[in-house]
């Protein structure tokens, strides 16, 4: 059985993605220093795949324990990079935090890894094409000046993918540029974890129509967009997951080479106040929402091309938005029963 390790594994697309790669034959080593997780998540995920997954608890700026990592597990077959931060207003106040983490951390991998022909995944961001003069976004559209440090983390280690696999320090990379995640597990068992007040719409909503928040604001009415809020990809984590399978298994193949790069969205998008009437009509829950000022830094409007997605790697998105609230709203309600 190929050995995959997953960088971030009890975080919220890392976890979702060990699950997939169990189903789909893998054997998942997670690497977690859970800055942004908790260690119940481990035992969340024995529960849904049947046993524990091997698990080493350390940072991967962290050259010597990589060392002694490489060292215990020498036989990896491919790497999930998931570990970052991801908080873009924190990246903003606190830039050196994110560089270190989020550059640092892949850098020290590439090393530890140097030359080795392991297939190499890194979760990237539509974050890179900021607001896209053309939508769909295609893969091929230029990538904007960023417009923070944490969108800058991105396209800076996208760049150091690109220079390792000419370079030969990495033989097989794919790097996916992630739309908007949303959504859960269907068992409620994992989900997303969020630090504090959420910054992401989908936990907002969520906890607004628990009762932890009193209401959430629609950042902005007056876009040109259908209603006039801002337009996202929204795409489920399970399907998001399942792009990293299909991304290991298209670097197995003998065609595959060098660098490539993938939009991982449905295709469609959506308003805010779309989310917020799916929000609704599926749970039943209604929603205290109010209209606001725009949230400085938004684009107005961003969905993915994903032609290639389907054709190349051979992957398509399956759930729909009613599904994503709908996992969403279990995956809180489980939360709210279960503190931690
Ligand atoms: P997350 O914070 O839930 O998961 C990241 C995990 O990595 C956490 O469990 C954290 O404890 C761990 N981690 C962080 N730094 C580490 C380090 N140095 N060493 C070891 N572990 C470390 O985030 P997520 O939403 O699952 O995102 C995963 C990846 O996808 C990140 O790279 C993120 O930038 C990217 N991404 C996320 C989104 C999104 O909206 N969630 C969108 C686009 C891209
Ligand atoms: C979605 C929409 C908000 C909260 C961010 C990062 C991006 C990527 C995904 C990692 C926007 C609106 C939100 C609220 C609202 N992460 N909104 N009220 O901004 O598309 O992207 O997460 O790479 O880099 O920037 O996602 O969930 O924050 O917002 O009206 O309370 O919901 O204005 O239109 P975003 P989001």
């Amino acid at each position: 059985m190929a050995k995959i390790l997953v960088t971030g594994g009890l975080g919220y697309i890392g976890s979702h993605t060990v699950v997939e790669l169990v189903s789909a034959g893998y054997e998942p080593i997670i690497i977690d220093d859970l800055s942004n997780s908790n260690i119940k998540i481990l035992d969340q995920l024995s529960k849904i795949i049947g046993f524990k997954p091997a698990f080493y608890q350390f940072d991967i700026c962290d050259d010597k324990k990589l060392a002694e990592f490489t060292a215990a597990e020498p036989d990896i077959d491919g790497i999930i990079h998931f570990a970052a931060f991801k908080a873009v207003g924190e990246s903003v106040h606190n830039p050196l935090k994110y560089y270190r983490n989020n550059i640092y951390s892949l850098v020290n991998l590439l090393a530890a890894y140097n030359g080795k022909p392991v297939k190499f995944v890194f979760s990237s961001s539509c974050t890179v094409y900021g607001q896209p003069d053309i939508l769909p976004v295609t893969e091929d559209a230029p990538v904007k000046p960023a417009q923070s440090p944490y969108g800058n983390t991105k396209q800076i280690a996208e760049e150091i993918l690109k220079d390792a696999v000419a370079a030969g320090n990495a033989q097989k990379v794919v790097a996916l540029r992630y739309f908007n995640p949303v959504g859960a597990h269907e068992t409620a068992l994992i989900g997303e974890l969020p630090n504090g007040v959420p910054q992401n719409l989908v936990p907002f909503i969520t906890q607004t129509a628990i009762g932890k928040r009193e209401k959430i604001t629609v950042f902005g009415n007056d876009y040109n967009t259908k209603d006039g809020s801002c337009v996202r990809d929204y795409i489920h984590v399970v399907d998001l997951a399942k792009a990293h399978v299909a991304a290991l298994k298209l670097m197995a193949g003998d065609n595959f080479s060098g660098y490539d790069v993938f939009n991982i969205g449905t295709g469609n998008g959506n308003t805010v106040l779309e989310i917020i009437a799916a929000f609704e009509n599926t749970t039943g829950v209604k929603l205290n929402y109010e209209i606001g000022p725009r949230r400085n830094g938004d684009v107005e409007k961003v969905w993915g091309d994903v032609t290639k997605s389907s054709k190349v790697l051979n992957w398509t998105a399956a759930l729909d938005i009613d599904i994503m609230m709908a996992s969403a709203w279990e995956w809180e309600k489980y939360l709210s029963q279960n503190p931690s």
